[in-house]
């Protein structure tokens, strides 16, 4: 187990436990938003009781490898994208909340010798769930810091035990267009898909996220299983997923499906790279007033180079 983990940027037992999530400073915040509470009162009733009931934002001072403070939890689930629900950022909370994630199967088949259903159930009990703080960086040229929890990729993807005709695993999100009104836009080939070579699928960062903060997943992240990818651009992150499939040929993916000359399947967060339309050079990190400058491979590339050894990521992006 240690030899396996050694190459983790951050491992369960750094992060902040759970309790210690609402430092001194957010008290304080707390108490700021029970004082206006105090205020409002006078005049809107109901908002004021909404104020009073809300739990304190749960906020964090733990950080990653890099000493990156992990974004607070109101960023995180507030902030998102999720083209099954709307483009809109800010808009996906609302329109996911209540989006049905129990029950829910995840299908890992294809070139396999022990094709398996899971139910969530057994995810979250048959796989040591542990906490890694990854950075995410969209392919936007936005970033965040995230404290997912979860079990690695490649532990699922062993049990399976892939045959060796498998060269490549593809994922797929549920397909549900009565709950997820942006699978009505025929601009797009739902259901999302997404796609990774297996010697990539089973780098131990690749990662099967189930919670955040410490706390299960919410919809608009994902819930209730999502990739995280930490070390490409958030895309290949895919969320909500129910079919995992090894497979021979590269896989088609949404995004590069639509516009495969901005989207490649390789999708290596590449600050010498630009997107067409935009320098990928640097990055806003939400919460940050200044730019930073985007890192090769996130900042993973101490783990993941070797994968792309002899590889152009000009051509391979
Ligand atoms: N997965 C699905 N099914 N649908 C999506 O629209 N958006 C991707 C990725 N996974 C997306 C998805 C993009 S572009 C990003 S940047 C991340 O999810 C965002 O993850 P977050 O909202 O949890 O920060």
């Amino acid at each position: 187990m240690t030899s396996l983990f050694k190459s983790i940027p951050v491992r369960s037992s750094e992060i902040t436990p759970k309790d210690t999530y609402l430092s001194r400073r957010d008290f304080m915040k707390a108490a700021t938003v029970a004082t206006g509470a105090a205020l409002l009162a006078a005049c809107a009733p109901t908002a004021a009781d909404d104020l009073q009931n809300a739990k304190p934002v749960p906020t964090s001072d733990a950080t990653d490898e890099l000493g990156n403070v992990v974004n607070t939890y109101d960023d995180i689930t507030n902030y998102n994208n999720y083209y099954e629900f709307t483009t809109d950022k800010s808009g996906v909370a609302r329109l996911a909340k209540n989006f049905t994630t129990s029950p829910w199967t995840v299908e890992v088949s294809g070139l396999v010798n022990n094709p398996k259903t899971f139910g969530i159930e057994d995810l979250l009990k048959d796989f040591q769930q542990e906490e890694r703080i990854y950075r995410l960086r969209c392919v936007e040229a936005w970033s965040m810091v995230i404290p997912w929890t979860g079990f690695s990729l490649a532990s699922l993807l062993k049990i399976v035990e892939p045959t060796s005709d498998a060269k490549y695993v593809r994922f797929e999100t549920v397909l549900r267009p009565e709950e997820m009104p942006g699978q009505g836009n025929r601009s797009y080939p739902w259901p999302y898909q997404e796609g990774l070579r297996l010697d990539e699928a089973m780098n131990e960062l690749g990662f099967l996220a189930t919670g955040l903060y410490g706390e299960p997943n919410v919809p608009q992240n994902g819930a209730p299983i999502r990739l995280v990818v930490p070390w490409k651009y958030g895309f290949k992150s895919i969320k909500s997923i129910v079919k995992i499939e090894l497979v021979a040929e590269e896989p088609s993916t949404l995004w590069s499906a639509i516009q495969s000359n901005e989207y490649g399947f390789y999708a290596n967060v590449n600050p010498n790279v630009d997107h067409p339309r935009w320098s990928q050079g640097s990055e806003r990190r939400i919460g940050e007033l200044s730019r930073r400058e985007t890192l090769m491979f996130n900042g993973y590339d101490e783990q993941v180079a070797y994968l792309y050894d002899g590889m152009d990521l000009g051509q391979n992006f």
